[in-house]
């Protein structure tokens, strides 16, 4: 099998890179987290979304183009420069509502509702408050984080805190989980 070619991205995705290459943002999730996200998010008709760490809104547009037209999306991002880009490119779709602020602040805010997939791509979520996230989804609900894998941005001390992570996940005792040595390193675990 070759898995290194067949990945139709969204259609909207080549304007996103073009500003996101103009704003010199290079955190944004790669063809494989979107693949799979937009797969995950096909699994949900009718489903409720959360993206913890919208960027300039790659993930999240392989995410709209794996829902249905009755599912929902709230996307929060701390960053006005990289939530205006997402804006301008996939705020015409109905079914995305974009968030400027804090993660942990956002996840206050939204107790008492439910999720069918989280992309926690941002510390909050992840290595903060994970257990909030966690709290946020619906029974079979899916938690997904990326950027696992080491790369040579990281600090000293980050594989410690990643070790740290998966150890929570994999402790969760709601959670099923797998992890996935691909793209920059994934887990996707479900709430039971
Ligand atoms: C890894 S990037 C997200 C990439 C994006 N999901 C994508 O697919 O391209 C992390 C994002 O988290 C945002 N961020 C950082 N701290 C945050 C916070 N406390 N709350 C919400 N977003 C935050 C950053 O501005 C950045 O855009």
């Amino acid at each position: 099998m070759d898995d290194s070619n067949y990945i139709e991205p969204p259609a909207v995705l080549p304007e996103i890179e073009e500003a996101t290459r103009r704003l010199e943002f290079d955190m944004g999730s790669d063809y494989q987290t979107g693949v799979l996200l937009r797969t995950l998010a096909a699994s949900k008709p009718g489903g409720r979304f959360l993206e913890l760490g919208t960027g300039t809104g790659l993930a999240t547009a392989w995410i709209l183009d794996g829902m249905d037209q009755d599912s929902r999306l709230i996307t929060v991002d701390i960053d006005p420069a990289c939530l205006e880009v997402a804006k301008r490119h996939l705020g015409k779709d109905g079914r995305v509502d974009f968030r400027q602020g804090d993660g942990a602040d956002e996840m206050n805010a939204l107790q008492g509702s439910r999720f069918d997939l989280i992309f926690a791509d941002a510390w909050a979520g992840k290595f903060w408050d994970f257990r909030k996230a966690v709290d946020l989804l619906n029974k079979g609900g899916i938690y997904v984080i990326d950027d696992l894998l080491p790369a040579p941005p990281w600090p000293p001390d980050h594989a410690p805190k990643v070790d740290a992570l998966l150890e929570r996940v994999q402790s969760h005792p709601a959670l099923t989980s797998f992890r996935l040595s691909w793209s920059t390193g994934l887990v996707v675990a479900v709430k039971g």
